[in-house]
């Protein structure tokens, strides 16, 4: 590894796409409470960004259409500055003092609303710092890193359709899975992660099922037949989750399900103009809530 001063004017941007739990199934629990889950997981074009610049001195901004909720919390828990940390104390170890970085964040998703906002910045983070510093990382060591950020960070470093097991950090990509269209609905009312986790009543329930041979289209065709598990106590909690799901099947959603712990809902739908349709259509009976057609970035065959 050799850092470089990173000086200069040149930003590194470096995208943070939303994670978007087409299944989440809970198959358990861990004697430490936290729930074991198998989770059918892509990636979508629609994200927060982070841009990076050598500087005199560590600093960090942000804007977008959701900073205001992140800068009202406690900067000691922003996941990029412990990402920006955690880095930078990995390389000193080495004997390298990597430069002084401007971070800014565009927050462009909801917060802490079920579709890997903060864990997706950690991830970008991460990875842009990496280019920017011109570091060469060992792989285990960054998932290691990943993980000391969350459960769902390591999936967010991969950034591409995936199968997530045990609590989120057992991954198996999946290089066939196709690109969907996608609506993400959201009201902008939260939902509690751990009260969620509370009123499940079912904690033993069916995995995902086997990956079809293909491992591609087929996955929609079961589509159907998979779950949130936490959607159920979720729409208890905040019945309006309800709401965004009936709303999503009658803009003509293949697919309505909630994402994670919520309360983002997603739509699937089987062409990009039915998407752009749906979106328009739920802007105008709801102004104030996220409202976002995207794209999902396909698998990559290697
Ligand atoms: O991952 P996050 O910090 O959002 O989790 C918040 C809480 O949700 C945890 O403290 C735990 O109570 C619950 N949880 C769980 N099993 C998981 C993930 C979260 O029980 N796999």
């Amino acid at each position: 590894m050799g850092p470089s001063d990173g000086k200069g004017a040149v930003d590194t941007v470096e995208a943070a796409p939303a994670k978007i739990n087409l299944a989440l199934h809970v198959t358990g629990q861990r004697e430490d409470g936290y729930h074991l889950l198998d989770m059918l997981v892509t990636f979508t074009e629609a994200g927060d960004v982070v841009r990076i610049r050598g500087a005199a001195e560590d600093s960090f901004s942000i804007s977008g259409r959701f900073a205001s909720e992140l800068l009202q919390s406690d900067a000691s828990n922003n996941l990029v500055l412990k990402a920006r940390d955690l880095l930078r104390g990995h390389v000193q170890k080495s004997g390298l003092t990597p430069a002084p970085v401007a971070i800014h964040l565009e927050k462009n998703l909801p917060v802490a609303s079920g579709i890997g906002g903060g864990s997706a910045d950690a991830a970008a983070a991460l990875r842009g710092l990496i280019r920017h510093w011109q570091l060469e990382i060992d792989d285990n060591a960054l998932v290691d890193m990943a993980l000391m950020l969350g459960a769902d960070v390591p999936m967010c470093l991969a950034s591409q359709p995936l199968i997530a097991q045990g609590i989120g950090e057992e991954i198996t990509l999946l290089p066939q899975f196709p690109q969907l269209s996608l609506v993400l609905v959201n009201s902008l009312k939260g939902v509690s992660t751990p009260h969620i986790f509370r009123l499940l009543e079912d904690k033993q329930n069916a995995p995902l099922p086997a990956p079809p041979e293909d491992q591609g289209q087929s996955w929609l065709s079961m589509m159907d037949a998979l779950r949130n598990d936490l959607q159920p106590p979720a729409v208890k909690l905040l019945p309006e989750i309800g709401d965004m799901l009936s709303m999503l099947h009658s803009a003509r959603a293949d697919v309505a399900r909630m994402s994670g712990s919520g309360a983002t809902c997603f739509g699937i739908f089987s062409d990009w103009e039915k998407a752009e349709a749906a979106a328009a259509s739920l802007r105008e009976q709801k102004p104030g809530w996220y409202v976002q057609e995207t794209r999902t970035i396909a698998g990559r065959a290697s």
